[in-house]
């Protein structure tokens, strides 16, 4: 008999990259899911249940079983480091993680990096040899520079739009991100069948990287 596979999606904009590849894998997903309040979507025609999860909260849900899989960006899965497979990279959501600061920007004594992801800055700082006060913030990153709360910050890049609008520049690209198909350590073992089967169609239908 196959078993529903709890799913923890996020929610917002990956949301809508990961149903179009589920729908082009020949799985019939809602395309969006913001129109309702609803967090949980019974899917059972496709043997699913969709969490709607923030997406830095999907390793949460999915490391403590509450979701089989979940579908995280690389950047979440560095920052928060959880006990999980990382199963595939299903190349949606593509951007990159970097240093980002003022084009005047020189180093200084006291320097000051504000970032949503304060594990990824403080590992990377230390492994340069350079001393920072890591400021975490939750949004609106680029704010930080451009008001003196910090020098610099650590924070994604998709086009380089928002950098542009706000006259910052990219100084250095720590690693690039895309969304990862992740499973609960047991629910792997439990449900292999079920999210073998997953994998096997959406391996198929992965966009290649342009
Ligand atoms: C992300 C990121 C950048 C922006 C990059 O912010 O923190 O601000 O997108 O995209 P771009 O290069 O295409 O302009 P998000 O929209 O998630 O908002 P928040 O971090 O301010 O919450």
């Amino acid at each position: 008999m196959t078993q529903i596979l709890k799913v923890a999606m996020p929610k917002g904009r990956i949301y809508k990259k990961a149903a179009e590849l589920f729908r082009k894998a020949g799985i019939e997903v809602p395309l969006d899911v913001d129109d309702s309040r609803k967090l949980i979507v019974h899917l059972p025609e496709v043997g699913m249940e969709f969490i709607l999860a923030k997406p830095v909260d999907v390793p949460i849900y999915v490391e403590h079983g509450v979701a089989d899989i979940g579908i995280v960006g690389k950047d979440v899965l560095i920052e928060e480091n959880r006990a999980v497979y990382e199963l595939l990279d299903l190349g949606i959501a593509r951007c990159r993680m970097s240093v980002i600061g003022l084009p005047d920007w020189k180093p200084g004594i006291q320097q000051r990096v504000a970032t949503k992801y304060p594990n990824v800055a403080s590992q990377y700082f230390r492994e340069q040899g350079q001393q920072v006060e890591v400021i975490k913030l939750n949004g609106s990153i680029e704010l930080a520079p451009m008001i003196g709360l910090a020098d610099r910050i650590v924070d994604m890049v998709e086009t380089g739009e928002t950098l542009r609008e706000n006259g910052l520049v990219e100084m250095e690209t720590l690693f690039g991100i895309t969304s990862r198909l992740i499973a609960n350590r047991v629910s792997y073992r439990m449900k292999n069948e079920e999210i073998q089967q997953l994998c096997d169609q959406l391996q198929r239908v992965i966009p290649e990287p342009t």
